[in-house]
């Protein structure tokens, strides 16, 4: 299984991907989540993608397809994997098809930029892995702490409201465009992203005709 999650930030994207990643038993890649480490790390890549991020901005093409080919590449996705905020760019999809990552689906999340604006400002992200929690609707069952691995949760920079309004912008301008590319290819599927994360999860399974 290669499945691709398209959505606006905050869709749900990151959320849906870890519990479909852990029933299938296959790794997601999140480019966000390798970009954050790289931050932490400081590393070259990390040092060149910061103040895209921190802007609201996408890192260029040229960076972002050398983190995925050089991830996909590894053994532990030979049995398939997640795509979670990659694409993100059409030059970023005709190159992964050039290359061979063909994907069998392509879900959209789909959600209105209202709503997304609201769930940012309670969104928790875990500093180590990057889990995704919220306040209210996925709350961390200790307090602070992440679930799956102890790690402490913060706030991701980026989730500041004029930086939220600044990455819908650019989802719309440069991303939400895929959408038309996967479908001529019949690969896309949507999912109203706009109910609780488990009636979301239902929807993303029987899309890929997977049982409960
Ligand atoms: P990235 O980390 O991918 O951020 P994003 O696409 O903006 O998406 P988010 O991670 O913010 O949202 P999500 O859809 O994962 O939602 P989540 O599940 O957390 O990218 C960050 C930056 O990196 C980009 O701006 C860019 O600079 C760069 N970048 C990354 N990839 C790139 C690429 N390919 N090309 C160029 N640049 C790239 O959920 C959000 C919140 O809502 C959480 O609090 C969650 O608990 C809650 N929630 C989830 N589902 C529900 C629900 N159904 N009901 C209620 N609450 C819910
Ligand atoms: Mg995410
Ligand atoms: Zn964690």
């Amino acid at each position: 299984m290669k499945l691709i999650l398209l959505g606006a930030p905050g869709a749900g994207k990151g959320t849906q991907a870890e519990i479909i990643a852990a029933k299938l038993r296959i790794p997601t890649i999140s480019t966000g989540n390798i970009l954050r480490e790289a931050i932490r790390n400081e590393t070259q890549t990390g040092l060149e993608a910061k103040r895209y991020m921190d802007g609201g901005m996408l890192v260029p093409d040229d960076v972002i397809l050398g983190i995925v080919a050089e991830r996909v590449a590894r053994e532990d996705c030979k049995n398939g994997f997640i795509l979670d905020g990659v694409p993100r760019t059409i030059a970023q999809a005709q190159a992964l098809e050039d290359k061979g990552v063909c994907m069998d689906c392509v879900l959209s999340i789909e959600i209105d930029d209202a709503v997304i604006e609201r769930r940012m400002t309670g969104r928790r992200v875990c500093a180590s892995c990057g889990a995704s929690y919220h306040v209210t609707a996925h709350p961390p069952r200790a307090g602070g702490v992440c679930d799956a691995c102890g790690g402490e949760l913060i706030i991701r920079k980026d989730d500041a409201p004029d930086t939220v309004r600044q990455r819908l912008k650019v989802f719309h301008e440069q991303t939400e465009a895929l959408k038309g590319f996967y479908e001529k290819l019949g690969k896309l599927k949507l999912i109203n992203g706009d109910q609780p994360i488990e009636a979301v999860t239902r929807d993303v399974l029987a899309a890929l005709e997977i049982a409960q």
